[in-house]
């Protein structure tokens, strides 16, 4: 089967070393990807997005597109953030509310305070993107989701009507039903990591570091309401791998990091969750076609081919910082693809 070159609408590139060890997976099976922008220090000015892109470019094959996003902050101009659109250094703003995740220390602490930045982002028609989870140490972390929809998000929406919004790896059936709802305006990226595992792959026979990630890993139920959006072939619902390299060492620790890396055996996983619920048909819109129209981006003209054959997929990939854990490795694939 032949596809067009996926679009991977959420990912972690990095910088450095790590950077030129992940690029090139990501750029292997996608033809462009939205680059996640929590650095250290984070993506926050237009210098900083133009040298970052420049370093992307160094590390990835020439055909590969990276299109940035910027990170907000408590502080943040609105100036800087439409500018940066406009000119084209970023097609979105990421929201991470501080402390959510990895690298969100200078995240939104009071998202009332962005108020300007939002307005003006939907006057220009920049969409949002958004870690959609509350930090509150108070709430349950399988409902942190939810509770974000509905307490934040729900009434931002309602003050901001014009504002697009992306539901960034979303994993719950909450998210689904929200994200319908307000199908006019808002989208959703889903990973192959909360395609294809539910929360007990956390403590399969033991705890399993490399399956930490946030949002945290949910119900059988939650997957199942994923996989059915996923496959259903609706316009809002696009491949995000959330692909977040992280040191072996880093994982397997005391307070080990969140994030799954992912991009060497994410399409091919999401292929075999598409051909487990008979939904192939839908499987090039989800990978291909929603997520660059969605950004206003042309889909990609080059292909790759999915063979429907056992391979099994490496354990780790090698870098200059120490190995990092790949999503199945070791396992068998049902499906391989190759790059054209
Ligand atoms: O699991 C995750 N890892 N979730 C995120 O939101 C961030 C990411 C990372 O950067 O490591
Ligand atoms: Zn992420």
């Amino acid at each position: 089967m032949q596809l067009r070159r996926p679009f991977d609408a959420h990912v972690h590139l990095r910088d450095g070393s790590m950077l030129t060890a992940v690029a090139p997976h990501t750029a292997e099976h996608c033809a462009a990807a939205l680059v996640m922008p929590n650095l250290v220090p984070p993506v926050t000015t237009r210098a900083i997005a133009q040298a970052y892109q420049a370093r992307i470019a160094d590390a990835a094959p020439d055909a590969f597109q990276a299109l940035l996003t910027v990170y907000l902050t408590d502080g943040i101009a609105a100036d800087e953030v439409v500018a940066g659109f406009v000119a084209g250094d970023w097609v979105a703003a990421k929201l991470y509310p501080a402390h959510a995740t990895t690298n969100s220390a200078h995240g939104v602490s009071d998202i009332q305070g962005l108020l300007p930045v939002l307005e003006a982002m939907a006057e220009v028609g920049m969409p949002l993107c958004v870690h959609g989870e509350v930090t509150d140490p108070s709430v349950d972390i399988f409902d942190r989701e939810a509770v974000f929809l509905k307490t934040i998000l729900g009434p931002l929406l309602q003050q901001l009507p014009t504002l697009r919004v992306i539901v960034e790896h979303a994993t719950t059936a909450a998210a689904v039903d929200f994200v319908q709802h307000h199908a006019d305006r808002v989208a959703m990226s889903i990973t192959a990591h909360h395609l294809w595992w539910n929360r007990n792959a956390l403590f399969d026979g033991g705890l399993r570091p490399h399956a930490y990630c946030l949002p945290v890993l949910k119900r059988e139920t939650d997957r199942e309401a994923l996989v059915r959006a996923a496959t259903s072939g609706a316009a809002n619902v696009f491949f995000g791998t959330d692909s977040a390299p992280h040191l072996i060492g880093r994982k397997e620790t005391d307070c080990g990091c969140a994030g799954v890396f992912s991009s060497p055996t994410a399409v091919a996983t999401v292929a075999e969750v598409f051909d487990n619920a008979n939904a192939l048909a839908h499987l090039e819109a989800f990978l291909s076609l929603n997520g660059p129209a969605w950004y206003g981006q042309k889909p990609s003209e080059d292909r790759i081919t999915l063979r429907k054959q056992p391979t099994t997929a490496a354990a780790e990939l090698a870098t200059p910082e120490g190995p990092v854990r790949i999503f199945r490795g070791g396992e068998t694939l049902r499906y391989a693809v190759s790059a054209e």
